[in-house]
Parts: C-alpha cells; structure tokens; sequence
C-alpha cells in the first residue's frame, strides 16, 4: 500500500483541493491526485467513486474529496463499501471521527469553508490515529450495515 494520500474534487473545489495538496506536502505527506483537473463542469459521484475504488483495491489508507459544500462527495463516498467517509468543516470533528470513527476519507466543502481551515482540518485529520477498543465495536456494527 502507497503512503500517499488519494485527493480528489469537482469543478468547484479545484483550488482548494491544489491547496490542500500543496500544504499536505509542505508537511511531509504525499499526495496522488484523481482528478479533476480543470473547472469544466463534472459529476462529484465520479471522483469519490475513483478515491474510494483506489482505497479499496488497496492503493492507498486513506482519501481527501472536496465539493463545493462536501456534502455530495460525503454521500457518494459512504455508498462505498468499506468507506467511512466524514464531512468535517471543524478541526474537532476531524480529529474525532479519526480517534473514534476511524474514518477513512475527509470530505470537505470548497464552498463552506476557507483554505486555510481546509488545511488545518486535513493536517489533523490525517495525523491521528485511531483509538480502537469500544469504539471497534462500534465500526464494526456501522460496517455491517452493509450487508443488511
Ligand atoms: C456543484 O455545483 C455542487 O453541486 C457540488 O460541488 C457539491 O456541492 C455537491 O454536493
């Protein structure tokens, strides 16, 4: 599995998405780009579908997907099976749904938030570990939802 991070955004998060890589790196973290890669319109469902695929084929641990309010890209990416996929647009959220959630991609909105929280909110996301115990238990259940 690459150590690089899997990012990806539509036509309305394409600056804030070359932000966040951009700051990533500067941080010591490598970044694999899915796309897109211009502002032509195009359909979030695509590139959530490509990180999570990339994820799941065992590419990569974890993934950024940015939209213009991250909502789409959150639920397209959690129709992903083995995705956990959390919207954060706050440092705390994103530092808990790794302790506690042990999500395994950020989506965040280009429209909602600035780069410079975007930034902070992946910093942190990507630094923390999951707590496991009890809260396994409870990822485990969410994943078997799955299946129902
Ligand atoms: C694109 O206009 C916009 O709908 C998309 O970026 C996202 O906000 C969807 O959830």
């Amino acid at each position: 599995m690459s150590s690089k991070i899997a990012v990806a955004c539509d036509h309305a998060a394409l600056d804030m998405k070359a932000e966040v890589i951009k700051y990533l790196e500067s941080i010591g973290y490598e970044c694999e780009d899915y796309g897109t890669y211009t502002k032509d319109s195009c359909n979030y469902p695509d590139y959530a579908e490509k990180v999570c695929d990339a994820i799941n084929a065992g590419k990569h641990k974890m993934g950024i997907l940015i939209c213009g309010t991250g909502i789409g890209m959150s639920m397209a990416a959690n129709k992903c099976k083995g995705i956990r996929a959390a919207l954060c647009s706050d440092t705390f959220s994103a530092r808990f749904t790794r302790l506690h959630n042990d999500a395994n991609v950020l989506c965040m909105g280009a429209r909602t938030i600035g780069a410079g929280l975007a930034c902070d909110i992946a910093e942190t996301f990507v630094k923390t570990g999951f707590e496991g115990g009890r809260h396994q238990t409870r990822i485990d259940m969410v994943m078997a939802l799955e299946n129902k």
